[in-house]
C-alpha cells in the first residue's frame, strides 16, 4: 500500500481509501448488506493496508457509521476514520437539500447541529475521537451559517480532542478560501474521475499548491469504470444509479459508449496483469493533486480488487492514452 500525508497534519494516509457509503444500505444502492459481512470487509481493509475509512452520518442513516465502529473495535490505533458532519434530518434547522432515500435532508452547519451530530457520531463510531471531520455540503440559504460561525465551532471540538483535523468536501473555490482563512484545514473531497474531470480546473492545482490532501469520490463512477456493469444490468428506479441528473453516464447510450471505450484497453490489461478497476483507480491516483483515492467497496472480492491497485504504476505515455479515450467520450449526452 502507498501512503500519503493528510495535508499538513503530520498523518498517513492510504493512497487507497474505503468508501463505506454503500455499507449504509437502503434504496440508494438498490441492496441490503449484510451488516457482518461489512464488518469483515473494513476489517479486511486493515489487514491489506488500507487505513483511510470514510463514512458519513447520513449514509444508511448512521449505520455506515455504526459497522465502521464496530468493525474497529479492539483496531481504533490502525484505522484513520474520516466522517462527515452537516447533513440534518432530525428537526427542520438548517436548509432544504434533498428528498433522500424517503427522507427529507438538510444542509446545516449551524454550530448548534454540530454539537448534536459529533456527539452522534462517536457513539455509533464507539470512538472518542474522529481523524477527520469533514463538512460533508456547504450551507446554503435561507439557514446559511456563515463559514467562520461553522469553524469556530469545529476548531473548539478540535480543541476539545473530539476531532483530530478538520477537512471540506464539495467546496468551490471561492469556499475553500473562505474556510482556509478561518482555520487550519487539511483535505478536501470531490467528485473525481477520468469521466468527471470538472477538479482539474481549479480545485486541484489549488490543493497541490496548499498542500491539501485530496479525497476523490465516485472515481469508479459507482461502478461503471470496473466494466462490470454491463448493457444487461438493471437499477431500481430508486437507487442512485438510475438518476440521470446524479449520473448520466448510465443511460443506455452512454454506458454503450463507456463500455466500448473499457473494451479497448485488453492491451493495457495484459501488459500490467491488471483488472479495469486497478486500471482505473490507478490512472487517478496518478493524477496531479490526487492523494487518495476512495473507493466504494460492497465485496471481499472487489476489496482486493481495488487494493490491488496500490501497486500498479503506469507508464506516463499509458496515462495520456486513458485521458485521451476519456475525453474523446466527450459529455454524457
Ligand atoms: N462527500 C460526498 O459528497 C461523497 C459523495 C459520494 C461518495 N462519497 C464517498 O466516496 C466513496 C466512493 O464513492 P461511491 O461509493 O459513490 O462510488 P465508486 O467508488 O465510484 O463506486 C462504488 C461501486 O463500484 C462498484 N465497485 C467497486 N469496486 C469494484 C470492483 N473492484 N469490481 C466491480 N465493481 C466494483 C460497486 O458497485 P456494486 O454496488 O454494484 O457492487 C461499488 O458499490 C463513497 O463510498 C463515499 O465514502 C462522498
Amino acid at each position: 500500500m502507498q501512503y500519503h500525508p493528510l495535508g499538513k497534519s503530520g498523518i498517513h494516509a492510504s493512497t487507497i481509501a474505503l468508501g463505506t457509503w454503500v455499507l449504509g444500505g437502503g434504496t440508494t444502492w438498490g441492496d441490503n448488506p449484510d451488516d457482518a459481512e461489512s464488518i469483515r470487509l473494513i476489517q479486511t481493509a486493515l489487514d491489506l493496508g488500507i487505513n483511510l475509512i470514510d463514512t458519513a452520518p447520513v449514509y444508511g442513516w448512521g449505520r455506515s457509521e455504526t459497522v465502521v465502529g464496530k468493525a474497529l473495535q479492539g483496531r481504533r490505533e490502525q484505522a484513520l476514520i474520516a466522517t462527515k458532519c452537516g447533513l440534518w434530518w432530525e428537526d427542520e434547522r438548517g436548509s432544504f437539500f434533498a428528498d433522500f432515500d424517503r427522507r427529507k435532508m438538510n444542509r446545516s452547519l449551524r454550530p448548534d447541529t454540530l454539537q448534536l451530530e459529533i456527539e452522534n457520531s462517536l457513539r455509533r463510531l464507539a470512538t472518542d475521537y474522529i481523524d477527520l471531520y469533514q463538512t460533508h455540503w456547504p450551507a446554503i440559504p435561507p439557514d446559511k451559517t456563515p463559514v467562520e460561525d461553522s469553524m469556530a465551532c469545529l476548531l473548539k471540538l478540535q480543541a476539545q480532542g473530539k476531532i483530530r483535523e478538520i477537512g471540506v468536501c464539495n467546496v468551490s473555490l471561492d469556499e475553500l478560501h473562505e474556510y482556509l482563512a478561518c482555520g487550519a484545514i487539511v483535505s478536501n473531497q470531490f467528485r473525481y474521475s477520468m469521466l468527471c474531470r470538472d477538479a482539474e480546473q481549479d480545485i486541484l492545482p489549488f490543493c497541490a499548491q496548499h498542500q491539501l490532501a485530496t479525497l476523490t469520490y465516485m472515481s469508479l463512477e459507482q461502478g461503471l469504470l470496473t466494466g462490470k456493469v454491463g448493457m444487461e444490468r438493471e437499477f431500481r428506479p430508486d437507487e442512485f444509479r438510475s438518476n440521470e441528473a446524479w449520473n448520466p453516464w448510465f443511460t443506455p447510450a452512454n454506458r454503450r459508449s463507456v463500455l466500448a471505450m473499457l473494451a479497448g484497453w485488453q492491451d493495457l490489461l495484459d501488459k500490467y496483469t491488471c483488472t479495469l478497476s486497478q486500471l482505473v483507480i490507478a490512472w487517478t491516483a496518478a493524477q496531479p493533486g490526487v492523494t487518495h483515492v476512495l473507493c466504494g467497496t460492497r465485496t471481499l472480492s472487489q476489496l482486493a480488487d481495488n487494493a490491488g491497485a496500490a501497486d500498479l504504476e503506469l507508464e506516463a505515455a499509458d496515462v495520456q492514452r486513458l485521458r485521451d479515450d476519456a475525453v474523446a467520450l466527450g459529455a454524457p449526452q
